[in-house]
Parts: structure tokens; C-alpha cells; sequence
């Protein structure tokens, strides 16, 4: 059901001075900043050879990453995304393992344009984890 890890997300205070680390300190390559509303957040990439690293800003009042940047104000890791081919099978096959599906358990559009939801970190080893449609 696995497939390839998709990105690594960092929640971050100040996503330009974010960016600017992984830029000019680490020589990456850097996305444009790409609001994503419905999410609460604005999203920068970096790719690097084998994955992506997903720089998180909250976005709006009710951010879903506020509250993780009060308990880490100096940002840290935050969620780990890895494909599946059929997100509808894979979402089924997790909530009848027992697994608990953030949200309206519905499949939302994420940043790459394709289908994302997210799962309990509770039941998955204390990670949060996105699952996108590849
Ligand atoms: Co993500």
C-alpha cells in the first residue's frame, strides 16, 4: 500500500527566514511560496535528490499548525507524506485497522494538486502522516 515518501514537513515561525536556511545555507533548491487556504498554511518546497522537505507557515486564524508552533516556537517537524495509488482504498483498509482519519475523513486537494488526508498520529507512532494520491 506504501509507496515512495513523497515530502517531510517542517512547521516554521517565519517562512521566508525558512526558506533563506535552506537556500543560501544549505545551496537547495527552493520553491515559490504557494498559499494554500483551505489547509491554513503557505508551503514552500525544497527539493533535494530523493524526497521533498514541505516548509509550513500557518495561514488565517485557525491554522492547523498554530498550536504546534506554540509547543515549538522554533518550528520542527511536523507531518511525513507518503504516496498510495488509491487513496479511497488505502483511507478503507486504514479506518477498518482501526486507524483514526483527521477531518471528514474525505480527501482534500493538496499543495501538488492531487488527493491528501491525514491520519492520527496517535495510531501511527506518535507521526502524523499525509497520505497523497500519486
Ligand atoms: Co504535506
Amino acid at each position: 500500500m506504501l509507496g515512495r515518501l513523497n515530502h517531510v514537513a517542517i512547521a516554521v515561525p517565519d517562512l521566508e527566514a525558512a526558506s533563506a536556511i535552506y537556500r543560501d545555507t544549505l545551496g537547495a533548491d527552493v520553491s515559490a511560496p504557494q498559499v494554500l487556504p483551505e489547509h491554513g498554511v503557505t508551503v514552500v518546497f525544497v527539493n533535494v535528490a530523493n524526497t521533498k522537505i514541505e516548509l509550513l507557515e500557518p495561514f488565517g486564524e485557525s491554522s492547523p499548525i498554530a498550536s504546534f508552533l506554540e509547543k515549538n516556537p522554533s518550528g520542527g517537524m511536523h507531518h511525513l507524506c507518503y504516496e498510495v495509488d488509491d487513496i479511497l482504498a488505502a483511507r478503507d483498509r486504514l479506518t477498518a485497522a482501526g486507524a483514526r482519519v483527521l477531518g471528514d475523513g474525505e480527501p482534500k486537494t493538496g499543495a501538488h494538486g492531487k488527493p491528501v488526508l491525514f491520519l492520527h498520529p496517535k495510531d501511527f507512532t506518535g507521526t502524523l502522516v499525509e497520505l497523497e494520491q500519486a
